[in-house]
């Protein structure tokens, strides 16, 4: 028989609605939600003190890395920050080393991660041309990103007619066709190390507006479903916003460091501030923050992208984000700037509708007990010394939080507890298609 298990006092996050009891979990799925009186007779009891009691978190855009990047983050520590930060299921970006470009890279990837993971992945692939969607699908991939300005492997797919062919082909495998939307034409390339502000100079507004016109234009023409990663400009959530309202299959998703940082850290953080697309002005960052509120941002991200401390100083773009997103954004509700619906949709429903992820993003009978238990009520300092993740630093160091991630639910079990990874099963599993 499976073991019984119920969670009461809680505040439970039932069909967008705050419910005040708990749920019973039988083996790994959720068996009954209700007043407590009305829960099932359980072998053990949770008691959540009262916290927020959610359907477990989704990251659509982590780089777990591993392989010849282990150094850098691996299944194993990239999935442990997953839970440290609230996520039960991650999308594994595509930009690794060997790029997973081939079915025998994801058949590679899957088979390494298996037994690996304390959290579900599922895995990106960027096709090296279109034709061959049909096989990545079948090796296991459930999602597929493009670099515009930043090919993995001299795959092309910088026009309209190019994305054209490709949003066909993902569409009609059913999978929506995630792009890093920067015009390759307006990059600019400067020579030699990089200063923040001159990586954010080389990667200027009309690079991202532009893509993003663009790739709107492909995916009108030929019907396909479109999500744009990392806005972070106000023109290009213009352009997003405007669409939609022309009924275009597009959505787009924004990151924690889009939304609460201007390029105004440049000076103190150097070049560990650099990302792409890069930090910019206070005007967009409000843009982002608006379209948030407004649900004209469907999702939240992390864009977790590990780097050791050198290759910062090299100037490599980006931050680890797992550990600091949601404690991040559920700030941004207590500090009255977004709803607790928003934040909570852009985690849970939203991806989980967008990325086809049929089991996750709800607390309903039957589903997988996969949950994120939220506390409202404390107070820290961010500190990147505790990161799970391999990656030791952080834009948001010394920040104040306001609130955290007291537990994480995997398949019925609490893996992350009060600071504390309390399982050492990796219980994580691979989504396939
Ligand atoms: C990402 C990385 O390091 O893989 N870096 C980043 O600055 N966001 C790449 C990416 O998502 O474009
Ligand atoms: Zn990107
Ligand atoms: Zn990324
Ligand atoms: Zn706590």
């Amino acid at each position: 028989m499976s073991e019984i298990i119920n969670i009461v006092n809680a505040k439970v996050w039932v069909k967008g609605k705050i419910l005040e009891g708990g749920i019973t979990i039988i083996g790994d799925r959720i068996a009954k939600i209700g007043k407590e009186s009305a829960l099932k007779k359980a072998e053990r009891t949770f008691d959540a003190g009262g916290r927020l009691l959610l359907p477990g978190f989704i990251d659509v855009h982590t780089h777990l890395r591993d392989f010849e990047l282990s150094y850098k983050e691996d299944f194993s520590s990239g999935t442990t920050a997953a839970v440290a930060g609230g996520f039960t299921t991650v999308l594994d970006m595509s930009n690794n080393k060997p790029p997973t470009m081939t079915p025998e890279i994801v058949r590679a990837r899957i088979q390494k991660a298996e037994g690996n993971l304390f959290c579900d992945v599922g895995f990106y692939a960027t096709p090296r041309s279109p034709k061959e969607v049909d096989n990545l699908v079948d090796s296991g991939c459930i999602a597929m990103k493009i670099y515009m300005s930043k090919p993995l492997d001299y795959e092309r797919y910088s026009t309209e007619r190019e994305i054209i062919e490709l949003i066909k082909k993902t569409s009609s495998a059913g999978i929506v066709l995630s792009v890093h939307a920067e015009d390759p034409n307006m990059i600019k390339r400067f020579k030699g190390d990089l200063s923040p502000e001159l990586h954010a100079r080389s990667h200027p507004i009309k690079a991202e507006e532009r893509a993003i016109d663009m790739v709107i234009r492909a995916s009108k023409i030929s019907g396909g479903k479109l999500h744009i990663c990392h806005v972070s400009t106000l023109e290009g959530l213009n352009k997003i916003k405007s669409a939609k309202r022309k009924g275009v299959d597009v959505t787009c998703e924004a990151t924690p460091h889009h939304t609460v940082l201007t390029n105004e850290v440049f000076e103190k953080l150097g070049k560990k501030s650099i990302v792409e697309p890069p930090l910019r002005s206070k005007r967009h960052m409000e843009a982002i923050l608006k379209g948030i509120s407004k649900g004209d941002v469907d999702i939240l991200v992390t864009d977790h992208a590990p780097h050791t401390l050198g290759e910062k100083d090299g100037g490599s773009p980006g931050f680890p984000g797992l550990e600091t997103a949601v404690p991040i954004f559920f700030t941004l509700v207590r500090d009255g700037l977004l709803t607790l619906d928003r934040v909570i949709d852009a985690f849970t429903i939203n991806p989980a509708e967008r990325f086809s992820l049929p089991d996750a993003g709800k607390i309903e009978v039957g589903r997988m007990a996969n949950l994120t238990m939220i506390n409202l009520k404390s107070e820290r300092k961010i500190d990147s010394d505790k990161f799970f993740s391999k990656s030791k630093f952080s834009p948001f160091d010394g920040m104040v939080v306001k609130a955290c991630v007291h537990a994480t639910f995997i398949r019925g079990r609490a893996v992350f507890l009060d600071g504390e990874i309390v399982s050492s099963k990796k219980a994580g599993k691979i989504l396939h298609g």
